[in-house]
Order: structure tokens, then C-alpha cells, then sequence
């Protein structure tokens, strides 16, 4: 059973039913936001039911989602049917170093496609299922074309993938090897989104782009639930879920940020969580368009090359760029953004000090919780969850880059030599 009732524009404002929309708002382009009838959710559901729910897989929130996979769920691939429930845990050696309370680690390099976006695109998958299309195409910087791949293998449906040239080698290998259909458009990121939109519109596919399709956000916003979940783990409450006070998010498209949110508003509207976190998003500096509207105060953007090596949040113009900044503005966080450089050296010390390998987009959360609470944003005594989205396996020439050479040796006085 479904409480979906429809979907709101981000621009307009106008609510349209689940039927009467595939993505953006008919009347002006807007990206739609998934509407619920929360009342009716609040007398009908008990989180503790959840919270009991043997099955951990991110199919145990159906009541929340807007769409779910077709029973039953047991018989379709173990990816798609069993994904969600990533690690959350402490990392005691950064909290020590910026003595900090507490300082957890969402590990979503843990899913399928060892990326967040496997949830994005299960929840496309459940939705084309229910509506019977059988090519699902997507623009990607590589995570959700490699998520959309892994996550179609064993079913019947097929992937069709649009990167932009210099996606990592890793990436596109993550790809095609699930026998996805790829092609490589001349450009950037936003070139390979215009002709995914294209091709979709001319042959029929089902379009999972970020942002445009809403089922993306509904999909990262399990996350949050997962977050809140295991966090009330550790520290009962009534309800059993539990709000920290920031998330740290890298953003590019700004999708996982505004699914975050979306999750947290949904948990805060149940009056399953007290209070929804502050959300700090974390930008390269590289890629600023969304940032640079963000300081200006406008919910419109430039579009503007970018030149970062962190290609999951490699984008000229955010496509959930107004949902983004809402997420940001509407929890009282913030925008920071992380050159190159420190990307690079966040990857390293996220192995170091917490031995977890990541790519560099994504050891941005790291830049942005020390940035943070340098600048006062992050208290020393808040509680604050990193959102890690994307394996250092997908990019090893990044971490080659940010890791110490190694030494070539033939014989031990050598190596003795080197030890010294
Ligand atoms: C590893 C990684 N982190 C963060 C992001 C940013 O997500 P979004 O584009 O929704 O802001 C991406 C998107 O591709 C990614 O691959
Ligand atoms: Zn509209």
C-alpha cells in the first residue's frame, strides 16, 4: 500500500497525480517533489514495525516509498532485492584529531555498485517495472550508469548508459561488464544528459536521469531512514529512529542532498524524529555553479565548465540544483567548497585514520566536516554523520595521485636503505 498522492513542482508549486506525470512538471520544466498523505500514514503506521522488520534491504520502508518492487521481491536478483542497511559507525581517530563527540560513517560504498546511487536506481527499477517499460537510459559521471547496470542484471530489463569522455576507466569497466549498453557522448555531463533526454523522448526508454526522474529522490532518501534507524540503535528512543544533528554531503546534481532531506522531512512529518539535522553540502570548487547561487541568493544557475578531478560531483549546472538549496536553507546548514587538492588529501586520510578507500567526490565530506568546524558551522559537541557515496575503486588513478609512491627494491639492504 502506497500514501503517495501525488507530486509537487519545485518551481509552481502545482500538485499532479501520480498519473498524470513521468518526470518534470508539465507547465514549466520544474523538477517534481513525491507528496504523501502523512495524516493518514501517522494513524495507519507504527515505526516499530519497521524498526522489527527482519528484512533490512531498503524494500522494508515500502510503506514510505512511492513505489516498490513487484512479489515477490525473494525471486528477483540478490542486488536489487537485497540492497540498503549500509555500515554506520564511529570514526574514533577523526573524532579524536578534531576533538569532536561523535563523528559517524554511513558507508555507502558498501551497496552493489559500491555507490549510493544503487538506491536511486532501484526504486527507477521498481517504478519501470510497475509501468511495464523494459530500457531504462541514464546520464551519468559513471556511479548511477554503474548502479542502473548492476542493479538491471538478472532482469529483464536493459540498461542503457550516456557518460561524458574522461569518465574513470574503473567506471565504465563497472559498466559494460554487466553488458549495459554504453555510450560515450562527446562533452560533458550535461551533453550526455541533453542526448539521454533525447534518446529517451525518440525511442521510448525510461528516463532515470538525476533529478528529472522524482523517483531518484524518493530512493535516496532511504539513506536518511537507514541513518536514523541505526543511529536510535545505539541510543533507544520511543519511535526508534533518531535524528543526529548534521549530515555531511557531497553534492554535484545536488540529488543526494535533497534526498536526504527528503527523508528527514518525511521522518520529522511522522514525528518520528524530534528535529531534522542541518545539512551541510560539500562542492567542488572546481564545479561552482551551484555554489556560486547559493552565495548569490538565487535559485537559478549558470552554467559554467568544470575542470574537478572528483567526476562524481563534476557537473556545469546542478540538475536538482533548487531542491539542493532548499535542503541547505530550509535546515539551517551551509554550502562549503573543496578544491582538488584537499579532496585528494581527505581520500587518504579517510583510509588512514578510518580505513575506509574512497573516491574523491566523496572524501569531500571529510573537507567539509573539517572546513565546517573550523569555520564554526559544526559544533565540537554535535553529532555528525558523513555521507560516504562512491568506493576509491572507481577512480585509482585519484588515489594513486593521493597516496605515497611505492619503492622498488631488489634486495633487503635496499630496503634497509629505504627505512631510513
Ligand atoms: C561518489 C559520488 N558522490 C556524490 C555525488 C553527488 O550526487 P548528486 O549529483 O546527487 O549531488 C555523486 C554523483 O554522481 C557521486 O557519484
Ligand atoms: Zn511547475
Amino acid at each position: 500500500m502506497s500514501y503517495l498522492v501525488g507530486f509537487r513542482c519545485s518551481l509552481c508549486g502545482e500538485v499532479f497525480s501520480p498519473e498524470a506525470i513521468m518526470y518534470t512538471c508539465p507547465r514549466d520544466g520544474g523538477n517534481l517533489d513525491a507528496v504523501y498523505d502523512y495524516a493518514r500514514m501517522q494513524r495507519e503506521l507504527d515505526p516499530r514495525w519497521i524498526a522489527h522488520d527482519t528484512n533490512r534491504a531498503i524494500w522494508h520502508y515500502a510503506p514510505l516509498l512511492p513505489t516498490t518492487l513487484p512479489e515477490p521481491i525473494a525471486a528477483l536478483p540478490t542486488p536489487l532485492s537485497t540492497l540498503g542497511w549500509t555500515p554506520l559507525y564511529r570514526a574514533q581517530r577523526i573524532e579524536q584529531r578534531l576533538g569532536m563527540r561523535a563523528v559517524w560513517i554511513k558507508d555507502d560504498t558498501r551497496l552493489p555498485s559500491n555507490s549510493f546511487k544503487d538506491r536511486a536506481s532501484a526504486l527507477v527499477i521498481a517504478q519501470a517495472m510497475k509501468i511495464g517499460l523494459h530500457t531504462i537510459a541514464v546520464a551519468s559521471t559513471g556511479n548511477a550508469a554503474s548502479a542502473l547496470a548492476t542493479l538491471c542484471a538478472g532482469t529483464p530489463l536493459r540498461a542503457v548508459v550516456f557518460v561524458p569522455q574522461g569518465t574513470p576507466e574503473a567506471k565504465l569497466a563497472g559498466i559494460l561488464i554487466h553488458g549495459a549498453r554504453v555510450f560515450i557522448v562527446e562533452g560533458s555531463y550535461t551533453e550526455a544528459v541533453e542526448m539521454a533526454t533525447a534518446a529517451c523522448a525518440r525511442f521510448g526508454w525510461y528516463n532515470r536521469s538525476t533529478g528529472f526522474n522524482p523517483y531518484t529522490r524518493e530512493g535516496k532518501k532511504t539513506a536518511a531512514y537507514e541513518i536514523a534507524e541505526q543511529l536510535a540503535l545505539h541510543a533507544p528512543t520511543s519511535t526508534r529512529f533518531r535524528a543526529p544533528d548534521v549530515v555531511v554531503v557531497p553534492v554535484g546534481d545536488g540529488n543526494i542532498i535533497s534526498g536526504l532531506h527528503k527523508g528527514f522531512r518525511d521522518l520529522h512529518a511522522l514525528g518520528w524524529i524530534e528535529r531534522i539535522p542541518r545539512l551541510i553540502g560539500v562542492t567542488a570548487a572546481l564545479a561552482p555553479s551551484l555554489y556560486r547561487a547559493w552565495r548569490s541568493g538565487r535559485e537559478d544557475f549558470d552554467t559554467i565548465p568544470s575542470q574537478t578531478i572528483a567526476s562524481g560531483i563534476s557537473v556545469d549546472r546542478p540538475c536538482d540544483g533548487v531542491m539542493a538549496l532548499r535542503a541547505v536553507r530550509e535546515t539551517g546548514g551551509v554550502f562549503i567548497e573543496a578544491s582538488d587538492e584537499a579532496m585528494l588529501q581527505a581520500m587518504r586520510t579517510l583510509a588512514v585514520e578510518a580505513g575506509v578507500f574512497v573516491e574523491p567526490a566523496c572524501a569531500a565530506t571529510l573537507v567539509g566536516l573539517e572546513e565546517g568546524a573550523r569555520q564554526g558551522w559544526i559544533q565540537r559537541d554535535e553529532e555528525v554523520v558523513l555521507q560516504l557515496t562512491g568506493s576509491g575503486f572507481k577512480d585509482v588513478r585519484s588515489a594513486l595521485r593521493a597516496a605515497d609512491q611505492p619503492i622498488p627494491v631488489r634486495t633487503v639492504d635496499e630496503v634497509a636503505r629505504a627505512l631510513t
